[in-house]
């Protein structure tokens, strides 16, 4: 059975561009209850950390690179079958591959500076939640 929490973080693209509050809208308007959520910056090593799964891939460097650029918001979500729910309202990773309405196709610039992370399964999804929330209360 699925899982009724996953982990989002809005990513620095969207928040220096003034998104932050349009997402969170779309996120509560689709069903998510935000039970925890805060402003923060990542360190390069921290990106690095976050996205170690990725550390082969070519695009790594630029990737912590970009996710250490500024501000993030990240938060843990509560919805009945939150981690598929959610990846179907922010759209695919590409957003020109990304269907109309979604998170991406309206706020996302390029492949690398997206908009907007979920996580892609109930593992990951506590994994990544702990990364920024270990020892937080939850409401
Ligand atoms: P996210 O869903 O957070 O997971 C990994 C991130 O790596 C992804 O969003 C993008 O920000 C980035 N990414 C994935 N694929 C590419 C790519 N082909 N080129 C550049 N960045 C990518």
């Amino acid at each position: 059975m699925s899982g009724n929490k996953t982990f989002t973080m809005i990513k620095p693209d969207a928040v220096a561009d003034g998104h932050t509050g349009a997402i969170i809208k779309m996120i509560e308007e689709a069903g998510f209850k935000v039970v925890a959520m805060k402003k923060t910056q990542l360190t390069s090593e921290q990106a690095g950390q976050f996205y170690a799964v990725h550390k082969e891939r070519p695009f790594y460097a630029d990737l912590c690179r970009y996710m250490s650029s500024g501000a993030i918001v990240p938060m843990i979500l509560e919805k009945s079958n939150a981690v598929a729910d959610f990846r179907t309202l922010i759209g695919a990773t590409d957003p020109a591959k990304a269907d109309e309405g979604t998170v991406r196709k309206l706020y996302a610039k390029s492949i690398e500076a997206n908009a907007i992370h979920g996580s892609d399964s109930d593992e990951n999804a506590a994994i990544e939640g702990s990364f920024f929330f270990a020892g937080t209360e939850q409401y």
